[in-house]
């Protein structure tokens, strides 16, 4: 396994996600992790990654000393070579000129790490982000890999396994990154090809089995990815003894709660309870139309709904979650992006203090595309692995104002014309998030010989990674137009079709 030090880069998850990638377990802690838990963690080698600050500056940070003298390879990436460099008796050097983007560089001397690996005889297109550079090479080094104005660009001490590269392999415009990453992880760090979802899930298995043993488990079902994932793994770690609460609030997309219990209960054979709660989060939500009012009302009802169902249950001990390896690190970040104290994220956080139980985590170190590749091995179906997301409180903020349930129904039934359309014309897979919206306000159209005055409803569709920030997605006019007009004909209920063209920021996504 590798252990990766993080100095605070915005690609360290990349690093840990590329060796993922490249089939071998690693994790990524602050670069101040002690002495005693680096040797606990008994890695096979050890990346220093990038980060924002400089090595010049006194009191910067540095990698612990046992790094260097565990015997065990070590690769430095950008900040993470320049700390190597200082640490080891090279020099940095700040200086004016700063080179971000797009470089070539050549290889000086084919070492381990890239001897082989070229995209031209002797040349690398990498990704560069730095001000700083490595000027003098520490004892024992030698110069692998130069650009023009970077004469330094990687070094490399095989003797003792210690790499250096100012470029950043980890993102994908360095075209031989996952090439290189796996040179280091494979070659020199002489790791196998183990971490396949195959062998994940044997593992979890048995660490599953062990920690909960003859006890029951409790598990809140959504039918997102990562609650659906934990059930499919949980039933085939310990089947009967798991149980899992769906919360049908009256707010899922149409057939939403059917399709999850024919799944899981029909086809799986999991044990679900299906709490049928609509009418009550209809009457809590009655009346209300503000829309963070609105939001702690729902979480407030799916609280109270799922204790109810809890305490139904005789002698639960566990209660599981699908808490994923991002959650984990965002819930530990600090200011300098370090992975300081590691906080549990909850998901179904404010449960009554008399039902307390321990936590099961199965997905706790894995990423979404790790996550989505258990899941279709665990046999779920590719609809639900790639879905986008649905926030908790569901249609409850895509209804504008008060919610009804006649809106939902017409909301759920246009929603679904949007989604069929998308899928149909393969534009399901090149958005990130789609959904209809329900306004409340009326608007007059013709249809024959008669006026209709009837409600509106707002296309969105959006491409993003990360959610942070997103483009309205262009899709083609005779697409909308088909939807649009599907929406109009089977809906007597909408007499408009509006496509939202707001991009993130400063619109947010959801319209609430
Ligand atoms: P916004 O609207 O903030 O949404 O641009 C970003 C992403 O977060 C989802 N979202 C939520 N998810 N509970 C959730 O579980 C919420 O209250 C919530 N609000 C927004 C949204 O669907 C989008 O993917």
């Amino acid at each position: 396994r590798i252990l990766i030090l993080d100095f605070g880069s915005q690609y360290s998850q990349l690093i840990a996600r590329r060796v993922r990638e490249a089939g071998v377990y690693s994790e990524m802690y602050a670069y101040d992790m002690s002495d005693d838990d680096i040797r606990a963690f008994a890695p096979s080698g050890i990346i220093l990654s990038g980060g924002p600050e400089s090595t010049t500056v006194e009191g910067s940070p540095r990698a612990p000393d046992v790094v260097f003298n565990l015997g065990v390879p070590v690769l430095g990436i950008c900040y993470g070579m320049q700390t190597m460099a200082m640490q080891l008796g090279g020099d940095v050097q700040s200086s004016d000129f700063q080179e971000f983007g797009r470089a070539d560089v050549i290889h000086e001397f084919p070492d381990r790490l890239f001897a082989g690996i070229e995209d031209e005889p002797k040349k690398l297109r990498v990704w560069m982000s730095h001000g700083d550079k490595v000027v003098k090479l520490p004892e024992g080094f030698q110069i692998s890999a130069s650009t023009p104005s970077c004469p330094i660009a990687a070094m490399s001490d095989e003797t003792r396994n210690f790499y250096g590269v100012q470029f950043h392999p980890e993102v994908t415009h360095t075209l031989q990154g996952e090439a290189l990453i796996s040179r280091f992880v494979h070659g020199i760090c002489g790791c196998g090809n183990l971490w396949t979802p195959e062998h994940i899930i044997d593992l979890r298995v048995e660490q599953l089995r062990e920690q909960i043993a003859e006890e029951k488990v409790l598990l809140g079902l959504s039918g997102g990815v990562d609650s659906s994932v934990v059930a499919a793994l949980l039933h085939k770690a310990i089947g009967d003894q798991l149980t899992c609460v769906f919360v049908d609030n009256g707010l899922l997309r149409l057939h939403e709660g059917d399709q999850v219990m024919q799944m899981f209960a029909e086809n799986m054979g999991i044990r679900v309870i299906r709490a049928d709660a609509e009418q009550r989060f209809l009457t809590a939500l009655a009346g209300e139309a503000d829309p963070e009012k609105k939001r702690k009302i729902i979480g407030r009802e799916f609280i109270e709904v799922f204790t109810e169902e809890a305490r139904k249950l005789e002698g639960v001990k566990f209660l599981a979650q699908g808490t994923i390896y991002p959650d984990v690190i965002e819930s530990a970040a600090t200011k300098h992006g370090k992975a300081h104290v590691i906080k549990s994220h909850h998901n179904v956080g404010g449960l009554p203090d008399d039902l307390a139980f321990d936590l099961v985590e199965p997905l706790r170190d894995l990423f979404k595309d790790e996550v989505r590749k258990l899941g279709t091995t665990l046999g779920l179906p590719h609809s639900m692995i790639y879905r986008h997301p649905f926030p908790g409180p569901g249609l409850g903020v895509r209804i504008l104002g008060e919610v009804k349930k006649e809106y939902a129904d017409i909301l759920r039934r246009a929603d679904d014309i949007f989604m069929q359309e998308l899928r149909a014309s393969g534009w399901y897979d090149k958005t990130a998030q789609a959904f209809a919206v329900f306004q409340p306000v009326k608007s007059v159209g013709v249809v024959g010989d008669g006026r209709r005055y009837a409600w509106v409803i707002a296309l969105r569709a959006v491409e993003t990674v990360d959610f942070m920030t997103a483009r309205f997605a262009h899709l083609p006019y005779d697409l909308v137009e088909t939807i649009s007009n599907r929406i109009m004909n089977e809906i007597k209920e909408v007499s408009r079709v509006v496509y939202d063209v707001s991009s993130k920021p400063p619109a947010t996504i959801e319209w609430e």
